[in-house]
Formats: C-alpha cells, sequence, structure tokens
C-alpha cells in the first residue's frame, strides 16, 4: 500500500473523529504509544479488508501541527503543515479549532466503522482525548444536508490522483496529502423559507437533476462560482472535496462535515478565502448564510511509507 485511502468516493456511513494527545502524558510515553500504532495500521487495513470484503471499506488519519511539533521536533515538517488560522471575513468566519489527529473513516456499514474505531480506541485510548467524533452518512442520492448533489465537479478518480497526493520527488513527504477538515451547522429552517428556485441560486445549479445553472442566471455568489480556485495563469484548479451529511433531528442539528483533500494547501485556502472574505463585490458565499463553521484543521496524511518511518523511528 503506497497511499492512504483518501480519495473520497462516497460510502453509505463514515466517522469522522478529532482527538488531542492528552497533555499530562509524557511525551515520551505518546510517541511510544503513537510508534506501535502506526506499525500496527497497514496490518490492521489489511485485516479489515479481509474481514469486511464487501464493505467498502476506507481509512486514512492525518496529523495536525501541534502534535507533529510536540511527537517530533528533530525532524523537518511536512511544507504546509502549519494550525490553521481563522478566515474572519466581513459578516462571515472560518473558526481554527484544536486537533492532533483525525481519522476518516468509511464503509457502507456504521458497525463496519464503529469496528475501527474500537481498535483505535483500544490502542490510544491511554494516551488521547476525545475532541470530536461525527457519525455521517450518505444522504439520498449523493446529496448533502442541504439537499442538492455534492462531487459533480471533483476530479474524476485518475486526475484526483494528481490533485491529491504530493508528487514531488525532492519532497520527503511525497505520497502524503493535505486535509481541511470544517465542521458545519446548518440551518434547515430558514432553508427552507426559500423556493427551490431561490435555493438553485444559492448553490448554482439545479435541485433535482443537478445541472449547472446557465453563465448569465448564475449569481457571482452562488457557491459554485465564488469558491472556485485560479493558477497564476488564470487556470482553474482543482482540490477533492467531500460533504458528509449528519443529522440530530430530535436537537434541530443538521449538518455538512467538508473534507477538502490537496497536495496544495493554498488552492483550497484561496476557495475559502473567496467563500469567506468574498470576492470583486461579494462580500461572502451565499451558502454561509445558511451554513456556519463550528470547527477547522488542517492535518497532513502521510504515506504508508511515512508511517512507517514514524514506526521505526525514522521520523523522530
Ligand atoms: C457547508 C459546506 C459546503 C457544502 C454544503 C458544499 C456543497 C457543494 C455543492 C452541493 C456543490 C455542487 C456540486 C459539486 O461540484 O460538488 C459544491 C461545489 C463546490 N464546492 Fe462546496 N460545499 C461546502 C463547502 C465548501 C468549501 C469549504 C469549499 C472550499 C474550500 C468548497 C468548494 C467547492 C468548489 C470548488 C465547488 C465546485 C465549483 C465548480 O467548479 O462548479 N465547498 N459544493
Amino acid at each position: 500500500m503506497r497511499y492512504q485511502d483518501v480519495i473520497p468516493e462516497q460510502a453509505q456511513s463514515t466517522i469522522l473523529c478529532t482527538v488531542n494527545f492528552k497533555k499530562d502524558v509524557d511525551t515520551s510515553v505518546i510517541v511510544d504509544t503513537f510508534r506501535d500504532f502506526c506499525e500496527r495500521l497497514h496490518p490492521t487495513m489489511n485485516s479489515m479488508k479481509i474481514r469486511f470484503p464487501y464493505d467498502n471499506f476506507k481509512f486514512a488519519m492525518g496529523i495536525g501541527a501541534d502534535a507533529w511539533e510536540r511527537l517530533f521536533p528533530l525532524s523537518e515538517k511536512p511544507k504546509e503543515l502549519a494550525r490553521f488560522s481563522e478566515i474572519k471575513g466581513k459578516e462571515k468566519t472560518a473558526v481554527s479549532t484544536e486537533g492532533d489527529l483525525f481519522f476518516h473513516i468509511r464503509a457502507d456499514k456504521m458497525d463496519v466503522c464503529y469496528e475501527m474505531m474500537l481498535i483505535i480506541h483500544k490502542l490510544l485510548k491511554d494516551v488521547i482525548d476525545p475532541v470530536d467524533e461525527t457519525h455521517g452518512f450518505r444522504f439520498r442520492d449523493g446529496r448533502a444536508i442541504f439537499g442538492f448533489v455534492d462531487g459533480t465537479e471533483n476530479p474524476d478518480i485518475e486526475e484526483a490522483q494528481d490533485v491529491v497526493y504530493i508528487d514531488d520527488e525532492n519532497d520527503p513527504y511525497q505520497d502524503g496529502t493535505y486535509v481541511l477538515a470544517q465542521k458545519y451547522t446548518f440551518d434547515l429552517d430558514l432553508w427552507e423559507t426559500l423556493t427551490i428556485e431561490q435555493q438553485e441560486l444559492v448553490v448554482g445549479r439545479t435541485k433535482e437533476y443537478d445541472l449547472e445553472l446557465s453563465d448569465d442566471k448564475k449569481p457571482s455568489n452562488a457557491h459554485t462560482e465564488i469558491s472556485k480556485a485560479h493558477d497564476r495563469m488564470g487556470e482553474e484548479v482543482k482540490i477533492m472535496r467531500a460533504n458528509i451529511a449528519f443529522a440530530e433531528p430530535s436537537k434541530n442539528i443538521f449538518g455538512s462535515y467538508f473534507l477538502g483533500y490537496s497536495k496544495d494547501f493554498s488552492i483550497t485556502l484561496q476557495m475559502l478565502q473567496h467563500m469567506f472574505e468574498g470576492k470583486d463585490s461579494d462580500s461572502h458565499d451565499s451558502i454561509l448564510d445558511y451554513f456556519s463553521t463550528v470547527s477547522g484543521n488542517l492535518f497532513f496524511v502521510p504515506s504508508y511509507e511515512q508511517l512507517d518511518k514514524i514506526a521505526t523511528g525514522e521520523i523522530k
């Protein structure tokens, strides 16, 4: 295995979990426990795939900047790994929250996700504190929680490899990737005051059949217009995105867990800046009138070779 499984093909169930390393446990104990965990990851993936061959099981783990600095002070940090800085626009804010490790677990059955989460718990429980655990589901025919199909303009699977995994041979973290993890709550009541046509103007696509609105109909602050990123030559650049629906309707909690995987975090950042700080005469992405961030963090997702180097102490 070369890469961690990050390319977000849809699965029926997802667990997204963020934890911190305990502050009151000696760092050397944490390092030993985490090395052991990394050593066990590859065989654990094999074992999970043997045990649940038909359940589309996938797993990825990311490491946050603070954790990297604490655990591996002598090894160069992945180039773009830094604590995510809050983006404060005139009206909307992308918050920055803590998190040392991030787990992205997917399978077509929730009990398979649970099985992996239980293994993590057994191996790491003495050295971690929970920050957030969100259980998500595939919503209808691949829709984000607000009822629009998600992922349509993502790169296809082959193109995604180029977009996601670091491919610079001179980068010591080649084959790794960065993930922006942001949890959003969603104001369903407010959203439902809009007509379908008004909702379509917020997104820039039609609701039922997921067709792009024509240029003359699509507002400049529609999500699919304002969030786009471009390189210096003006060419559109992409990342690999996923919005995982979660909800506890009896508590009036609805939300979308956004994941943006990219070998180049500056692309994701440009998209976020457009959304939260606005672009040209628009102050923000109009999707943000209905969604608010409750967490935001950047993690580096090492390749299996790098996980081995952590296990053997070569990354220290
Ligand atoms: C509440 C959070 C979000 C929701 C519910 C959401 C939902 C959607 C939906 C439904 C689409 C249209 C279908 C598709 O191509 O995927 C879309 C497109 C897109 N989203 Fe989001 N999104 C969210 C957050 C973000 C964030 C944080 C970013 C960037 C960091 C982003 C970047 C984009 C981009 C670049 C497109 C494609 C635009 C195009 O080329 O048409 N989205 N999103």
